[in-house]
């Protein structure tokens, strides 16, 4: 039984496999792989994308989907995540998806090896799918090598489990990571180039992802205004003047504070390209974990 807490676990060969599934996925829909296998979705947080682009994946490969929803579920009611977790295991479902604001959620039921645990996010520690569905957003707009290309992730990086699980992924892929953000929105890490300055940074990058500040994670308001925060880190035009950047972000996009809506319509902002790969590449992930594992 494999699970995906980070995509540290997946060895060179699966991540490879997982880019070569997901593009075959994409150019040509493939037979219902998954057509007897349910999955179960538990997310104790919040989620547009990555609760429905798990949904569409597993459809789209025949699965059937079961959505848990905490809010009308026993936890109300005072029942653990522990109570419910192997009580919907009980119910023998193939994969559970499990997004959780503790960082240790997901090796936590991963470790109870009842089912393989898919992490869609957990705490500022890991978003392991979204990892990988813009290194397949990179690799498709780059022609296939990242290697030796730069990034730099822009924001609230401390609170960013996108940052946390790209930064693994993005740097063992041979990517260079650079790191542009206020002090307050800075880890405590001396391994990455740090800036304050986005304008210093433009000029040396391939790929620009923006960040959301993630005030839910906030204790105190880390910025009593936004707008002099976007003065200095919003992507505009005027700032990406005609250069040649891939822009990203993992959604949602707080506009006019992470970029603008100008930038937003720019062909080089490939956020909702980034929205429609993440369908495919979590299917290559269910695949993966469900049928080749
Ligand atoms: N990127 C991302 O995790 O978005 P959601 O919170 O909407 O799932």
């Amino acid at each position: 039984m494999q699970h995906l807490v980070d995509t540290d676990q997946f060895p060179l060969a699966q991540i490879t496999q997982i880019m070569e599934d997901a593009k075959s996925f994409k150019q040509k829909r493939p037979p219902l792989l998954l057509r007897d296998k349910v999955i179960v979705t538990l997310f104790f947080e919040k989620s547009t994308r990555t609760r429905s682009s798990f949904e569409i994946a597993g459809k789209r490969l025949g699965a059937a989907m079961v959505l848990f929803d905490p809010s009308k579920s026993s936890t109300g009611k005072g029942e653990t995540l522990e109570d419910t977790f192997t009580t919907l295991c009980a119910m023998e479902p193939d994969a559970v998806v499990v997004r959780h604001s503790e960082n240790d959620t997901p090796q936590m039921l991963a470790d109870m090896q009842v089912t393989p645990v898919i992490n869609a996010g957990a705490g500022n520690y890991a978003h392991p799918t979204q990892a990988l569905l813009d290194y397949f957003t990179m690799l498709e707009h780059f022609g296939g090598e990242v290697q030796g290309k730069t990034i730099a992730i822009i924001g609230d990086v401390v609170s960013s489990r996108v940052a946390s699980s790209g930064i693994r992924l993005f740097t063992r892929m041979g990517m260079k990571v650079v790191l542009v953000a206020p002090k307050q929105f800075m880890p405590d890490r001396d391994d990455l180039p740090q800036y304050t300055s986005l304008d210093e940074v433009l000029d040396q990058v391939d790929v620009v992802m923006s960040l959301r500040a993630q005030l839910e994670r906030h204790e105190t308001p880390h910025f009593e205004d936004y707008d002099a925060y976007a003065k200095e880190y919003c992507v505009t035009k005027e700032r990406m003047g005609e250069r040649d950047i891939l822009l990203m972000h993992p959604g949602p996009v707080m506009r006019n504070i992470d970029i603008s809506d100008e930038m937003l319509d720019d062909p080089r902002c490939k956020v909702l390209e980034q929205v429609k790969n993440g369908v495919y590449v979590r299917m290559a992930i269910l695949k993966l974990l469900l049928l080749d594992s």
